[in-house]
């Protein structure tokens, strides 16, 4: 079934666990991107748009939310997120820009089937195009747990036993979608930030970003 699901070429996707750096290799790739005058548009998720604005409230915790409403929240707002027009990822895409995104539905699969039925959150998924590429970058839950405890703002999912399920739901989907086309990347997520940079250019550069 997930063999039928439409690939989106020029679109790149970053997953991780909270505190795996994957913000910092967004920014990394554009600012490579942009010596290497490749067109480009780094995005994430939630989204900074009015349905991204209210998640990040719940996020905060300032107020109490159903599982289930945040599931149906995460796609409403990646809804907007690849289909706007213009600035959408899909619009973005098919100008030619390589589109990075730091976080995508992966997230909700790993993140919301842990206190919502599986099946509700692939259901609320499922007609959403998979990137070209994925990259999981690979970090252990206690490093991330360490470097979250560093931040002044904290987030609901930042638990170490939360972010510990979270890791499994990742391995399971990495094993999951490893054969339905696209191209998924593990980079090691413990080195520096410029290691883990030069590691997802290596396996970037120079390699179209379209089907074969
Ligand atoms: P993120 O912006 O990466 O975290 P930070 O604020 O630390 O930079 O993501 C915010 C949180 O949202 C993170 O805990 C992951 C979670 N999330 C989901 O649970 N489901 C989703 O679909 C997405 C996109 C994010």
């Amino acid at each position: 079934m997930e063999q039928l699901r439409e690939i989106l070429d020029n679109f790149m996707v970053l997953e991780g666990l909270d505190g795996s750096g994957t913000t910092t290799q967004a920014g990394l790739l554009a600012d490579r991107c942009k010596r290497e005058r490749i067109p480009y548009h780094v995005t994430s998720e939630p989204t900074t748009g009015p349905v991204g604005t209210l998640i990040r409230r719940f996020l905060r915790g300032e107020e109490p939310v159903h599982p289930d409403t945040m599931t149906l929240l995460f796609a409403a707002d990646r809804s907007e997120h690849l289909n706007a027009p213009e600035v959408g990822i899909r619009a973005r895409c098919e100008l030619g820009e390589l589109v990075i995104s730091d976080r995508y539905l992966f997230s909700s699969l790993a993140y919301q089937t842990i206190a919502c039925d599986s099946d509700f959150v692939q259901a609320a998924n499922s007609h959403f195009p998979f990137p070209r590429r994925l990259v999981y970058v690979d970090v252990p839950v206690e490093e991330c747990v360490r470097r979250l405890a560093q931040r002044t703002h904290r987030e609901i999912y930042e638990l170490v036993d939360f972010q510990a399920r979270v890791q499994e739901r990742y391995e399971e989907i990495l094993a999951t979608y490893a054969d339905c086309g696209m191209e998924i990347i593990r980079v090691d997520g413990t080195v520096s930030a410029g290691e883990i940079a030069e590691m997802v250019w290596k396996m970037v550069a120079g390699r179209p970003i379209r089907g074969v």
